[in-house]
């Protein structure tokens, strides 16, 4: 398949930025993701990728060359969309051959390549069906099957899952990741959902407001955010963010909590934000003698089986604590935190842009 490159492109409607220089390159057989909250431009870069709309700067290429003012035809990328609508008058079957039909195959070229992708996609009993007869998650795999035929240069899915409920969802994600990796896909994906984008993607990109703000795999958007905007959007629940000072020598001192940390390599003083996640930070009983915690107290315990989310109040913040298995505690209980000044990051108080990385 093909390799997918946006060269410092943007697109504006009236003064509405949609996007604006975005420079990517999605590598041939790679499951790349775009994600971001809504109307931070996620469709529009699919959108200019299919040549739906042709961008007021930059430059596209597909497979290495520029395709400048080539419609969506000639571009031959296949594109799934959330409300995917398949044919209610055609069987599965039908609805897998239409693009073929349309583009004039001989019968027995249809049949056959009908026959292997749905042999691919586990939907060979289906074919028979009806839409109405089939549940959400065969609709999805027929339309997926209905890009897939007509082997296109590159996929584009624009939430293509999101109707689904939770469980079809995971089960999608697992089919798709594995399709991708057996078929040699290049597959542009957007989602507004975190978790989907980093169990699925090779990498990430993170919009905002029409601009990438970082990309990266998975482990490096959730280990090295590069800005508290991108912190804040990956990882569930969140991470906590303590609002401060560092002062020269690298010491953050926490404004509404008690709290007080050295941390090696920060410089700059002035505002800054302290962040750490759930799980990089430890809960020990009052009295356990650990000399460099916090004093804090429990104030809501939800055990979910592998781990416990604790919500412990330190001044006047409530921090979220993700402690292993299922520690008792009671509510109102005095427990201290530990934290590991190299699991913490520094944001700048006021742009948010980092000032050290967990180490
Ligand atoms: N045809 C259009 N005319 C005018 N404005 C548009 C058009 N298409 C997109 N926009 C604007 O461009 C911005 C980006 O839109 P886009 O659809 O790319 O966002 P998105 O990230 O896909 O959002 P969502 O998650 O809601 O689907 C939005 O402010 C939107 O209102
Ligand atoms: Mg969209």
């Amino acid at each position: 398949m093909a390799r997918l490159e946006l060269r410092n492109a943007s697109k504006y409607y009236g003064k509405t930025v949609a996007v604006r220089n975005i420079d990517l390159v999605v590598e041939d057989n790679e499951f790349f993701c775009i994600f971001g909250p809504p109307s931070s431009g996620k469709t529009t870069i699919l959108r200019l990728l299919l040549g739906l709309v042709a961008p007021d700067e930059g430059e596209i290429s597909i497979g290495g060359e520029a395709v400048g003012e080539q419609g969506p035809k000639e571009r031959n990328l296949a594109m799934v969309f959330q409300n995917l609508a398949l044919f209610p008058h055609m069987t599965a079957g039908q609805n897998l051959a239409f693009p073929l039909v349309e583009r004039k195959l001989e019968k027995a070229a249809i049949t056959a390549r009908v026959a292997e992708v749905a042999e691919t996609l586990h939907i060979t009993p289906l074919l028979d069906k009806m839409p109405a007869h089939l549940s959400g998650g065969e609709r999805q795999r027929v339309a997926i099957g209905r890009a897939l035929v007509r082997d296109p240069a590159a996929f584009l899915m624009d939430e293509p899952i999101a109707a689904l409920d939770a469980r079809l969802r995971e089960e999608m994600r697992v089919e798709l990741k594995r399709l991708q990796r057996e078929l040699h896909h290049t597959i542009v994906y957007v989602t507004h959902d975190q978790e989907e984008a980093m169990s699925i993607a090779d990498r990430i990109a993170v919009m905002e407001a029409g601009e990438i703000r970082q990309i990266g795999t998975p482990a490096e958007i959730y280990n090295l955010p590069n800005s508290r905007y991108v912190a804040e959007l990956i990882g569930a629940p969140p991470m906590n963010f303590v609002d401060g000072t560092l002062a020269d020598g690298g010491r953050f001192e926490g404004r509404d909590v008690p709290l007080s940390v050295a941390l090696e390599g920060a410089d700059g003083a002035g505002p800054a934000a302290l962040a750490v996640r759930p799980e990089d930070i430890g809960i020990d009983s009052a009295g356990s003698g650990n000399g460099a915690g916090v004093d804090a107290e429990i104030f809501e315990v939800e055990p979910l089986g592998a781990f416990t989310i604790v919500d412990v109040s330190v001044g006047e913040r409530i921090l979220k604590v993700q402690a292993p298995g299922q520690p008792r505690f009671t509510l109102g209980e005095q427990v201290r935190l530990a934290l590991d000044p190299d699991r913490c990051h520094l944001f700048h108080g006021e742009t948010g842009d980092l000032i050290r990385s967990a180490r």
